[in-house]
């Protein structure tokens, strides 16, 4: 939503107006998405110093990199969590250009819509509960096993508790991967971080613990393409560990690190010139004869 109301400053949408040759349709979509990235950090502890801590405000720190500067700006000043904000910033800037929120922000962008509208339509899909939201889901899911059977918990407790998730319906949340097909690379980063700065933490065990348990369970139920941790099975418990306890802010998070991708993909996206997405569409017979041949195991 606020990324909308900033749109009132985007120069593409001006320069778009006053009629500019397409080939400088990239200079502008330069200048949106390098305003957004620096604005954004800014705009998101905004919001979290008003929701979550009273509405008193941190002001921004001419010494600090974007990263720090954003945890800076939450009210962070440990160093271990500034170099976390960087690793994180880093690790979930981009993921291709297939995923749900970069090919949104890239579908939306090739109908000349501004970064500013494209950015707003790829978060809306970050939102989602199988994309950004995920990491979320983590940290809940992760604190119900707490609840129900503590942290210092056994393998075989852990594993009947998988078991319980699945049988239930549910997925173990952190688990599976549209397109990877082993652990995440970005779940080894935060796993490393979490070695080095706070191995003993109680929860990064428990994160541990279930990198050992779950996916033999998932081969087992041979129902899965890929039963390792992505990115969002680590991200939540290090963020809580330096006291980022708001899950509910996390996609934030995730969609501040993302601009940083999607809006690079968008730039190249209008320097080559990329004509409107347009899918093609199939017809009524068409997906009849694909029901047919689907249910005759074809
Ligand atoms: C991402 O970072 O966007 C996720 O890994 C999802 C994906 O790549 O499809």
């Amino acid at each position: 939503m606020t990324m909308q109301v900033l749109r009132t400053e985007s120069e593409f949408q001006e320069a778009y107006k006053k009629g500019v040759p397409k080939t400088k349709y990239w200079e502008y979509t330069y200048e949106d998405s390098l305003n957004l990235i620096a604005r954004l950090p800014e705009l998101a502890a905004f919001i979290y110093r008003r929701v979550y801590r009273g509405g008193e405000l941190v002001s921004r720190a001419s010494d600090l990199d974007y990263g720090a500067n954003f945890a800076h700006m939450l009210g962070f000043t440990d160093p271990q969590m500034h170099e976390l904000f960087r690793l994180y910033l880093t690790i979930h800037s981009d993921h291709e250009g297939g995923n749900v929120s970069a090919h949104t922000v890239r579908v939306v962008g090739s109908a000349l819509s501004d970064p500013y509208l494209s950015f707003a339509a790829g978060m809306n899909g970050l939102a989602g509960p199988l994309h950004g939201l995920a990491n979320q889901e983590v940290l809940r899911w992760i604190h119900e096993v707490v609840k129900e059977i503590g942290t210092h918990v056994t393998t075989e407790q852990l594993k009947d508790y998988v078991w319980k998730t699945l049988k239930s319906g549910k997925v173990v949340p952190g688990y599976g991967h549209a397109v990877l097909r082993k652990t995440d690379p970005r779940y080894i980063c935060q796993r490393e971080f979490a070695l080095k700065h706070l191995p003993n933490d109680p929860l990064f065990q428990l994160v541990s613990k279930l990198y050992e348990v779950v996916p033999p369970i998932l081969l087992e139920t041979g129902k899965v393409k890929n039963p390792w941790p992505n990115v969002d099975a680590h991200s939540g418990v290090l963020l809580q560990y330096f006291g980022l306890t708001e899950a509910n802010y996390f996609t934030v998070l995730f969609g501040v690190s993302r601009a940083m991708g999607v809006l690079s993909q968008l730039i190249w996206d209008r320097a080559l010139g990329l004509p409107i997405e347009r899918p093609k569409s199939v017809t009524t017979a068409w997906i009849e004869d694909y029901a047919q041949k689907k249910l005759a195991g074809n």
